[in-house]
């Protein structure tokens, strides 16, 4: 039997985070074995039982977790990851990633993966422009980081800006594209 592909999603802390929800129940529908990562922030969003419920394992919410069976997660998942997708990607989380800042696990995770990463930003337009944000997606996308989005649309503002977070589907289409899973 083939070995399940395996996905790492990363968690930051903005209202798009529900999105990830719906992708972490497809990617599972579609045999994807999935570990969640959670930034502190991101659990005044969305709860880590959500995801346990969806991925049959419980999300990393620490740098400093080291699980039950005396795993340390950010390496375990790290070493056998396929893809690490950050969504939504917080201009917070923009600056560690440029800067090399492992103190949320969802930066960790980023620091410790050896598969291709890819970021969904999501924030309003004018935190989108800002020059330091900007700067930050430049330097990642010169590593290699993919950056997928923002897209124009509704903001959580009440207009319509660049800033929106690309939707569940257009995330799963790209992860199941770079898992070469049907
Ligand atoms: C209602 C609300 C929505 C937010 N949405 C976003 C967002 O979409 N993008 C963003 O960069 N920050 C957003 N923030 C601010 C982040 O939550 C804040 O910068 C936080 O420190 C990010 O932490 P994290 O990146 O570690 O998850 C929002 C804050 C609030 C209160």
């Amino acid at each position: 039997m083939a070995i399940a592909k395996r996905a790492v999603l990363g968690i930051g802390g903005g209202i798009a985070a529900y999105k990830v929800a719906f992708l972490a129940s497809r990617l599972v529908q579609k045999g994807v074995s999935v570990r969640v990562a959670m930034t502190p922030s991101s659990l005044q969003f969305i709860g880590p039982v959500t995801f346990a419920g969806l991925t049959g394992s419980q999300p990393i919410l620490s740098s400093t977790q080291v699980d039950a069976d005396g795993s340390v997660p950010h390496i375990d998942a790290a070493q056998n990851a396929d893809v690490y997708c950050i969504a939504p990607a917080t201009a917070s989380i923009l600056a560690k990633l440029a800067s090399g800042a492992a103190d949320d696990p969802v930066a960790l995770l980023a620091l410790t993966m050896k598969c291709p990463i890819i970021v969904c930003p999501a924030m309003n337009d004018a935190m989108w422009h800002a020059e330091a944000v900007q700067a930050n997606v430049a330097t990642i996308k010169r590593r290699g980081v993919e950056v997928l989005g923002p897209v124009t649309g509704h903001l959580a503002e009440g207009y319509d800006a660049i800033g929106r977070m690309v939707e569940s589907e257009a995330m799963l289409e790209r992860l199941l594209e770079v898992l070469q899973v049907q």
